[in-house]
């Protein structure tokens, strides 16, 4: 299998800047609903929403830090830590469990001993849960940096994993 650019596509992200982080909120102030807008824009800078960017949100918007903090938790594409340079989304939903995918989950969980939203020790690889990747015909399924990949199996999985080595 050939993952090609997607196993070579690990985003480079900033650390955590307070006048870059206030720039960026300072674009949304004023306009509707900028909770947000404000949130994926500091995750597309910074790799996630941390805890500082959650105080920083929450003072320009008057908010609570428990509210900012209650919006990301709710929304699963946002980070508290950043991922590694490589993310890799396992579907867990309904067709893709009946054809395998918890097992193969497990079992690569198990490899790099990490949980759900795990990095591993050396960065390369975060592996996420998913909820229908829209591939169910190709089930089990996952998305490695964006490339949806049908029919996992132990081999797919095996040429994943060479092909994020660091
Ligand atoms: S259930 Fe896994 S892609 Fe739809």
């Amino acid at each position: 299998m050939g993952l090609g650019s997607a196993a070579r596509s690990g985003v480079a992200v900033a650390a955590w800047s307070e006048a870059e982080g206030s720039a960026i909120i300072g674009r949304h102030i004023g306009r509707p609903g900028p909770l947000l807008p404000i949130l994926h824009d500091l995750q597309t800078a910074f790799g996630c929403v941390s805890a500082e960017a959650v105080v920083a949100v929450a003072e320009a918007l008057n908010l609570t830090r428990a509210e900012v903090h209650g919006v990301v938790g709710f929304y699963r594409d946002f980070r508290r830590a950043p991922a590694g340079r490589h993310v890799l989304k396992l579907c867990r939903a309904e067709a893709c469990q009946s054809m395998g995918g918890e097992v193969l989950a497990r079992q690569l969980l198990d490899r790099f001993a990490i949980g759900w939203d795990g990095t591993t020790a050396d960065g390369r690889l975060t592996v996420e849960a998913t909820y229908c990747l829209g591939l169910c015909a190709c089930a089990p399924a996952a998305m490695l940096d964006g490339q949806p990949i049908g029919r996992l199996d132990r081999a797919t999985l095996d040429d994943i994993v060479r092909e994020v080595e660091p």
